[in-house]
């Protein structure tokens, strides 16, 4: 065994272990999260703090499972002390509790089923293929099995609403009256336009069973006449004709590089002379910051083909499909639109 005082020793440890570590422990993060929100242990908390008894009490956690998680989350900076009791932090309190705008409750509810755990991970580096769902392609398995569809599409639409948001904030819709919402999946983006601009009307372009969920989505918001569905497949058909944009929000990062050309063609070919595409993604700066946007292209991995994409990539797509002026904006946290006009 080694002695402590070994450790310490700068010949024999010259180097700190701290940074491995803390990489190595950092996905028990993740999964304490996950378990907080499959529990109820956010919305529990939102309604009021609670002591430790009480919050075991009503979940049904022995003391031991009580501690390690409550202890977890407390040291991440998720759960904070009130004398006796323990409260959500401010941003627990914004995007952990279920249902509230902008909560990312669907996208990590989503990991207890299909977690990046490492055998997915390793599989898909090995194999260069998407592994979440087995051998199946994750969008076919969507349209065979409309509840697998539906969790995802909440995922997506609780990362996605607060992006949005900045989204709808920061474009300027002079002359546009229209936009064709690329794999608009649950109309996220749509929905968000529309409440900020009452002059548009957005449609969410996506397969036959996302297309319910959108509408679903739509009418919940309250924007079912300005926020429309229609089933297509981005790679069997030709963009529809007759919008002023087209959007494709976290499209490309689905698919490798050449799919990505082809798409940014296709909605090069149908829009007007004149007209604008919009792009929003987490893009990945050249120095790989940040981290966070990096780090999702391993998400990509295990759920599609595709890759967190740099601004200098995307440009490289718009010249070489026609467009000309390109300009890039912030939207929201790690988010960024690049505007392109035809
Ligand atoms: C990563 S999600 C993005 C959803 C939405 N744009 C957002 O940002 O929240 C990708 C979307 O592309 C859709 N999709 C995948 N393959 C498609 C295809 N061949 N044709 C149309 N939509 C497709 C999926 O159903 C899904 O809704």
């Amino acid at each position: 065994m080694t002695h402590r005082a070994d450790r310490r020793d700068p010949e024999a440890f010259p180097v700190d272990d701290k940074r491995v570590y803390d990489a190595y422990v950092a996905g028990r993060q993740s999964a304490a999260l996950a378990a907080g929100i499959r529990l109820g242990l956010f919305d529990l908390l939102e309604e009021s703090p609670a002591s430790e008894e009480s919050v075991g009490e009503q979940l049904g956690l022995g003391v031991r499972p009580r501690r390690a998680l409550l202890g977890a989350l407390e040291t991440m900076g998720l759960l904070v002390r009130k004398g006796s009791e323990l409260a959500l932090a401010r941003d627990a309190s914004a995007y952990l509790v279920r249902d509230k705008p902008g909560s990312l409750w669907g996208l990590i509810d989503m990991e207890i089923e299909n977690f990046l755990s490492p055998a997915t991970l390793l599989e898909a580096l090995r194999e260069d293929r998407s592994t979440v769902y087995g051998a199946d392609d994750p969008w076919e398995a969507h349209e065979q099995d409309p509840e697998r569809a539906r969790a995802f599409t909440a995922a997506m639409h609780s990362v996605s609403e607060r992006p949005a948001a900045g989204l709808a904030e920061v474009v300027d819709t002079r002359g546009v009256r229209s936009v064709l919402d690329v794999g608009g999946g649950s109309g996220a983006l749509s929905i968000a336009l529309a409440r900020k601009h009452e002059e548009l009307v957005c449609v969410v372009w996506d397969l036959a069973v996302v297309c319910e969920l959108a509408r679903e989505y739509a009418r919940k918001a309250d924007v079912a006449e300005r926020v429309l569905a229609e089933p297509g497949d981005m790679f069997r058909q030709p963009f529809p004709e007759g919008h002023d944009v087209v959007l494709l929000s976290q499209i490309l990062h689905d698919w490798p590089p050449e799919k990505g050309a082809t798409l940014v063609q296709k909605a090069y070919t149908a829009l007007p002379r004149g007209g604008r595409l919009w792009i929003h993604e987490k893009l990945v700066e050249e120095d790989l910051t940040p981290r966070a946007n990096t780090l999702v292209s391993l998400d990509m991995m295990v759920w599609t083909e595709g890759q967190q994409y740099r601004e200098s990539e995307l440009r490289a797509m718009l010249a070489g499909a026609g467009f000309e002026r390109v300009e890039r904006r912030a939207t929201a946290g790690y988010w960024s639109l690049i505007e392109a006009w035809k």
